[in-house]
């Protein structure tokens, strides 16, 4: 598939410039980056994420860890499943608490969000392609927006019935794509899509898990549809979570 990047993007010698932070949520700072080809003959907007580690195994391990406490800290063991340290010298680093067993947290979720969003692009799921890592703990994400502006959120895009029945039907398309690559996104809301170029967009993935390797993919997934339909039908869909639940169930083989 054709990245939505243009290459030099990737293969070249280029200058970033920074142009301002487009959202600083309590979990994530979003910045928007002009990249410049070295040679003056391209220039392309990225969208830059760093966030706070979250999602963690037990309460308490990001002030142990010495990170600031995010006003919307969550304690859910399911969120972490499957992502704890791969060896064990990482595995004690963390344990101990030393430097670079803050940078492994901090790394896995970074890495997982780039694993996530690389794997769901892959299947043509409309998410922003993540592009790559920056060198102070970032990643440099595909810019949903223009030159104007950044696309808004669904929860602010005011779209009118055509368009809401359009985001829907995508919607349901693109969950059915999560699915089939194994994945339930965790935290799907009408503030984690954006409405961009006549599409529905899914962003926002470090927390997502594994379908069937985790023991709550079920019950996440059935949480993530009755969020999303719930919002649809206060607008004024007529759309049955339980349906749609029972369809994306049918999909898995
Ligand atoms: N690739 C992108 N292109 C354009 N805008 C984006 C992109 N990624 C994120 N945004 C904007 O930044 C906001 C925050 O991003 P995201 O949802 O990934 O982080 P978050 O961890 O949920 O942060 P917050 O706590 O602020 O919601 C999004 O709601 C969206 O408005
Ligand atoms: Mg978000």
């Amino acid at each position: 598939m054709a990245r939505p990047v243009p290459d030099w993007v990737l293969t070249e010698w280029f200058t970033d410039v920074d142009l301002g932070v487009l959202k600083s949520g309590k979990e994530a700072e979003i910045r928007v980056v002009e990249r410049s080809r070295r040679d003056g003959s391209g220039r392309h907007l990225l969208a830059q994420k760093r966030y706070r580690p979250r999602r963690v195994a037990y309460k308490g391990q990001l002030e142990e860890l010495g990170f600031t406490r995010a006003a919307t800290f969550r304690n859910d063991i399911g969120y972490r499943e499957g992502r704890a340290p791969a060896n064990s010298r990482d595995r004690r680093a963390v344990e101990k608490m030393s430097r670079h067993g803050k940078q492994v947290v901090a790394e896995s979720w970074l890495g997982q969000e780039h694993d996530v969003l690389r794997s769901l692009w892959e299947v043509g799921a409309p998410v922003p392609f993540p592009v790559s890592f920056d060198d102070h703990g970032g990643l440099f994400l595909e810019y949903l927006g223009d030159d104007q502006g950044a696309a808004p959120r669904l929860a602010q895009a005011r779209l009118s019935p055509p368009e809401l029945r359009r985001a829907w039907d995508q919607l349901v398309e693109a969950m059915f794509l999560m699915v089939d690559a194994g994945w339930v996104h965790a935290d799907l809301s009408a503030y984690n899509l954006l409405w961009w170029a006549d599409r529905l967009w899914v962003i926002d993935v470090p927390q997502a898990v594994d379908l069937v390797g985790s023991t709550q993919g079920f019950e996440l997934l059935h949480r993530d549809v009755v969020n999303v339909c719930g919002w649809f039908a206060r607008h004024g869909l007529e759309v049955d979570a339980e349906v749609v639940f029972a369809e994306l169930l049918g999909r898995i083989g």
